[in-house]
């Protein structure tokens, strides 16, 4: 995220669309939609209304713009080969290198904090009895681009709901793996490890956010996160945390790696907001990966007919 996008007219080979490709993605898609029976999710996913879309020159569109076409899935090559994975390196096709023997199995996990089953558990054991399922969710980089991703895994809520925080509990934080041997990055200073996110209780509570362990219907790989990791679909995707080894319940806001970083750039909330500009670069547009065009980001991605409630009375250029 420290390094600039590429310019509007950049298009890499890769990222250019194949018919049979294409055609493939609209059938899978349309699967999963009906596999998928999410009433409340589907319509927002697959239509993207533009009532707050920004043209080029930054000047809000009307609210008639007609409605965007369908999301198309990002191919599953560019999906696991075009990352951000700070602990693998930073450049996008690091994470895919360095990632290729990264061990998952076993797995432990420690929840601590305020939260009644404190423990360390292995993963497997920690996923018993918690339903898993398929969702199509995108993901919004700070950076501008943006992938559309059939996830594999549960509702985050599921699992809190099992591990059951005390009253005192406010805020959920996760923590990233700390194992310099397999991650190469963490040899470096390009952020204060383990990698941190976190999330305020009723975002962590609300029905959209989601812990991903595969997507097109695999387990995850290293470069995506694997063994798990969170998706909020509605932020930024640097709170999308990968491979999770601590779920921490506090009273207090935790501390976040990007906001560590640099407070002035990533702010503990981040949500997709195209009326919030980074310091260094519009957030008006974004490219998705495949497509030439750049479009329009929606404010919560998309997703606010769901998710703005959680913010009502905030100032949301204050909490960015
Ligand atoms: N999690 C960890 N541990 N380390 C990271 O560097 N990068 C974040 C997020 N989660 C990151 C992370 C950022 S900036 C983005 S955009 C998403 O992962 C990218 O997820 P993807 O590579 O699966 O598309």
């Amino acid at each position: 995220m420290l390094i600039k996008s590429r310019s509007t007219h950049d298009c890499l080979e890769s990222e250019v669309t194949d018919h049979s490709l294409y055609l493939q993605r609209r059938r899978f898609m349309e699967v999963s939609a009906r596999g998928l029976g999410l009433a409340a999710i589907a319509p927002s996913l697959l239509l993207s209304a533009c009532s707050d879309a920004a043209t080029d020159d930054g000047r809000d569109q009307a609210s008639s713009q007609p409605a965007q076409a369908a999301d198309e899935l990002t191919p599953y090559k560019d999906v696991t080969s075009y990352n951000n994975f700070y602990e693998f390196g930073l450049g996008k096709s690091d994470p895919a290198k360095y990632a290729a023997d990264f061990k998952v199995k076993p797995w432990s996990v420690k929840v601590e904090g305020a939260v009644e089953k404190a423990g360390t558990f292995d993963l497997e054991d920690l996923l018993k009895g918690v339903q898993q399922e398929e969702r199509i969710y995108r993901l919004r980089c700070v950076e501008a681009w943006s992938m559309v991703i059939p996830w594999y895994g549960f509702a985050l809520s599921d699992l809190i709901n099992k591990l059951k925080p005390t009253s005192a509990a406010k805020y959920v934080q996760f923590e990233t793996l700390y194992d310099p041997a397999q991650m190469p990055g963490q040899k470096g200073r390009a952020l204060d490890w383990p990698y941190v996110e976190g999330l305020r209780l009723d975002e962590a509570m609300h029905p959209l956010a989601f812990m991903a362990t595969g997507l097109y219907g695999k387990d995850l790989l290293g470069q995506n996160g694997a063994p798990f990791r969170l998706v909020v679909p509605w932020k930024y995707g640097f709170k999308s945390i990968k491979s999770i080894v601590v779920i921490r319940f506090t009273e207090t806001e935790p501390a976040t790696s990007w906001n560590l970083a640099n407070p002035r750039e990533y702010g503990f909330y981040a949500n997709v907001n195209p009326k919030v500009n980074h310091p260094r670069w519009s957030q008006r547009k974004e490219r998705r990966i495949g497509e030439f065009r750049k479009r329009p980001t929606l404010a919560f991605n998309g997703y606010g007919d769901q998710v703005a409630g959680l913010y009502q009375g905030m100032d949301l250029k204050r909490y960015f």
